[in-house]
């Protein structure tokens, strides 16, 4: 009974969605592009199969115990088989374009110590053909997390600078083989999470932490987070070096990167909270996007951290004059920031320990909006608009695009298939982020596209299968596809041209 309840209600739900909906897209500039993501490692699976080598995802969680469900990326969605029904989709959906990475591994499963696998070119040859019959601009990550495990192996991948050249490499590769086809193009996916899992928190491969973070392994040391970032930084130079003086100009396509943000309220109304609120943001986004626009890190971090954080060469500041196109921003949650300076006895910060500031989403027991499946997601429309207010007003408000934007539902516990595609709660996330959108565009903000993580369920990395963001459910036992009442409202937001429609 209550099931049938549910259904009907939620079928009388959709029938008035045109009207329910505050947004439309007619709300957003003709030019903007709407679309989905995904990313190789997550989607992929077939992760060896025509001649690709193991990435440090594919090592990573093959350990047991690093994974919730103890699961892998090994067959995933199945993606590399079914892009095709993966393309159309897309295509029902109506989207303008689709954000995907490339998996390194499988483009160059040596690095560049070893010949280009051309398989793996025909792979994404083959998919980014199709999606341009269809009429779907290809948004393509190099480097979504995922890394050949041969350069971790060979010299420790992030943390040495010879991945500079290695990242080039590759990325000088890509634009040969696609660049004719791809017209967007981001060197990075969070990086910014990437290094902080990756040698702060170890919680992402390699696997390495940093005082006081979990159980150190002997020689991991406090700057090792800030030495990867360097690399990273500098790799991203290296390769809009490449496109700007070998491919740009007859290629005609744009450059840049994906950051992951949070925005950060003050705990209290005080000087402090504020203060650490600021370091919070300074230490999580300006980190990599200062030193890439302005040439250095920001004068907060520099502040605290004095000689930890490394200082770039006249050669290294000649190459970040190459900057880049746009700023990706993945945004998702909302947290309150608080003081850790001057106060004991202060919760480890996630992201931002560093900036002796902690992160909570709890003021006085009272969330700072509606969790979602995840801890520390909260539904705060209002973040979106604040965060591209912030990084338009840092950045001279460079070309941005929305890269990710999206609600995680806890894969476990539904009595039946049917409620699993009932998904209200993805619907009026969406919607309230993309009202927000609309009006921080109108207030001047040049924001050019907006992504939905994510078009399928996928492997959620330390989440594995048990956290799903899909606008598609995914039967992981059969890998049959299903649209959630989501997909649905999005092909009806993009077809909503008229607000009396
Ligand atoms: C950010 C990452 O780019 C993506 O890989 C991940 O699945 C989503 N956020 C959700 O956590």
């Amino acid at each position: 009974r209550m099931r049938q309840v549910v259904a009907v209600a939620s079928l009388l739900w959709l029938l008035l969605l045109p009207w329910a909906s505050a947004v439309h897209r007619s709300d957003f500039p003709a030019f903007f592009l709407f679309g989905t993501a995904t990313s190789s490692y997550q989607i992929e699976g077939a992760y060896l199969e025509d001649n690709k080598s193991l990435s440090n995802w594919d090592v990573f969680t093959h350990v047991p115990g690093r994974i919730k469900d103890g699961s892998t990326g090994n067959i995933a969605d199945d993606h590399y088989h079914r892009y095709k029904e993966d393309i159309e989709l897309v295509h029902s959906l109506g989207t303008d374009a689709y954000r995907f990475s490339i998996s390194w591994a499988r483009i160059l499963p040596k690095g560049r110590f070893g010949e280009v696998n051309q398989l793996g070119i025909k792979f994404y040859n083959k998919l980014i053909d199709s999606l341009l019959v269809k009429g779907i601009e290809p948004f393509v990550t190099l480097s979504h997390y995922d890394i050949p495990q041969e350069l971790e192996d060979r010299y420790g991948a992030w943390l040495s600078a010879e991945i500079q050249r290695d990242f080039g490499y590759f990325a000088d590769v890509c634009f040969a083989a696609f660049g004719d086809r791809v017209k967007y193009w981001a060197t990075f996916n969070e990086p910014n999470v990437a290094v902080l899992a990756g040698y702060m928190l170890g919680t992402y491969p390699p696997a390495r932490c940093s005082p006081p973070y979990g159980s150190c392994a002997a020689g991991d040391s406090d700057a090792e987070p800030y030495v990867a970032t360097h690399n990273v930084i500098l790799s991203h130079a290296t390769a809009v070096e490449i496109y700007r003086r070998k491919y740009q100009s007859k290629q005609k396509g744009s450059i840049g990167i994906v950051m992951y943000t949070t925005w950060y309220e003050p705990l209290t109304d005080t000087p402090e909270d504020r203060l650490a609120t600021e370091r919070a943001l300074a230490f999580t986004v300006s980190w990599f996007l200062d030193p890439i626009v302005y040439g250095d890190y920001p004068p907060e971090m520099r502040r605290l951290l004095g000689s930890r954080l490394p200082t770039f060469s006249p050669e290294e500041r000649r190459k970040l004059g190459y900057k880049l196109d746009f700023i990706g921003i993945n945004h998702y949650t909302t947290l309150y920031a608080m003081d850790c300076m001057f106060s004991s006895g202060c919760p480890l910060g996630q992201w931002t320990q560093q900036a002796l500031a902690a992160a909570t989403g709890e003021r006085n027991g009272v969330p700072i909006g509606p969790p979602t499946g995840r801890s520390m997601f909260y539904v705060v429309p209002d973040g979106i608009e604040k965060m591209v207010t912030y990084i338009m007003k840092r950045y001279n408000n460079l070309p941005m695009f929305i890269t990710e934007n999206g609600y995680p539902q806890v894969g476990e516990g539904y009595t039946n298939a049917e409620e699993r595609l009932q998904d209200q709660a993805r619907i009026q996330y969406l919607d309230g982020y993309l009202t927000k959108v609309a009006k921080v565009i109108r207030d001047g903000a040049d924001v050019r596209g907006y992504f939905v993580w994510s078009l399928l369920d996928n492997f959620e990395w330390l989440y594995g299968y048990t956290l799903r963001y899909g606008l598609y459910y995914v039967d992981y036992q059969t890998l049959e596809r299903k649209p959630k009442s989501s997909a649905l409202w999005y092909k009806r937001f993009l077809q909503s041209l008229h607000e009396d429609q």
